[in-house]
């Protein structure tokens, strides 16, 4: 095959940013700089991510499931398949915070559970937090994560993993009640000790005023601008794909036509046989030892009818 891992080359300046920490997470909250995330699913995709100095976090987000392993829902999703994903994104991974969604299931049933299950995604896998879909449910399992050193990234409003009992995935908080239980939820987890916070899918007003009630940095999917932060899946930035786009995906590049094109015109030029070129895209073999080879299969050349048997 002709890729190859890259090759790492003294003469290309590292990337100019040091690992960010949660501390630099902090620091950007507090001057007001907007902190970008981002998911990825693989080495190409970490890659990508790592590409730029701007982006902060890099998130093995359990919509895996759906982008890169065609299962319908992230309650599919188990934890050997995100902790051998998570593997290939940390071995990509330059200076953005390492995160990974702790699957479905795998942080439910006990405390003790959650911990041997955040533990392999940080001694297996490498990544430096782990982020948690739920509410005030969740806080002994924040807490005791967060005790026993393993930043926690809570997750707020809409909980893909509960698209079931929440009938689809809706938007969050709209009513006075459904607002204040967000609310609650935030605080309630910034008192158990999460470093961050997703806040999926709620109103832009809802968005703001968590943001302001919390003194951790808010990271926003389909929460408005006043977050602290961004999120999006990778897939839906690039526009690897063509089908729903949800309101608040923006599509900063147009992948899949690019993608599409290029099986196309390979197709196509495999059949009608302008790929390979003889000369340019093939090796060759020095003529003497073809003939030697040729002889040494029984085959006699009369030059100028090279390859006849005789
Ligand atoms: O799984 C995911 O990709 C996510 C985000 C987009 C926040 O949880």
């Amino acid at each position: 095959m002709s890729v190859r891992p890259p090759v790492k080359d003294p003469t290309t300046p590292p990337i100019p940013r040091k690992k960010v920490t949660i501390q630099a997470l902090r620091a950007l909250r507090q001057s007001k700089t907007p902190i970008a995330m981002l998911t990825a699913y693989d080495y190409p995709s970490a890659l990508a991510c790592s590409s730029s100095t701007l982006t902060d976090i890099t998130l093995v987000g359990d919509s895996l499931a759906q982008v890169c392993l065609g299962y319908a829902s992230t309650t599919q999703l188990t934890l050997d398949e995100m902790v051998h994903h998570a593997k290939a994104v940390a071995r990509g991974t330059t200076h953005p915070l390492l995160i990974a969604d702790m699957p479905f299931g795998s942080y439910h049933t006990s405390v003790s559970d959650a911990v041997a299950n955040a533990v392999r995604l940080v001694r297996e896998a490498g990544v430096e937090g782990v982020k948690l879909e739920g509410g005030r449910e969740i806080v002994d399992v924040v807490r005791k994560l967060t005790e026993v050193g393993i930043p926690v990234m809570a997750h707020v409003g809409l909980l893909p993993q509960r698209h079931s009992a929440l009938s689809g995935y809706k938007v969050q908080g709209r009513s006075v009640e459904g607002a204040r239980r967000v609310v609650r939820d935030a605080l309630a987890l910034e008192e158990a000790g999460a470093f961050s916070m997703v806040v999926e899918a709620v109103p832009k007003e809802l968005g703001r005023y968590i943001t302001e009630r919390v003194r951790i940095p808010t990271i926003g999917i389909g929460a408005g601008p006043w977050t602290s932060g961004q999120v999006l899946v990778f897939d839906d930035v690039m526009g690897t794909w063509s089908g729903h786009k949800a309101k608040f995906v923006r599509r900063f590049a147009n992948m899949k036509d690019v993608r599409d094109t290029g099986v196309q015109r390979y197709a196509e030029a495999v059949r009608d046989g302008t790929f390979p070129d003889a000369e340019a895209e093939s090796y060759a073999m020095d003529e003497t030892e073809w003939d030697k080879f040729l002889h040494s299969e029984g085959i006699h050349v009369q030059r100028g009818n090279a390859g006849d048997r005789a």
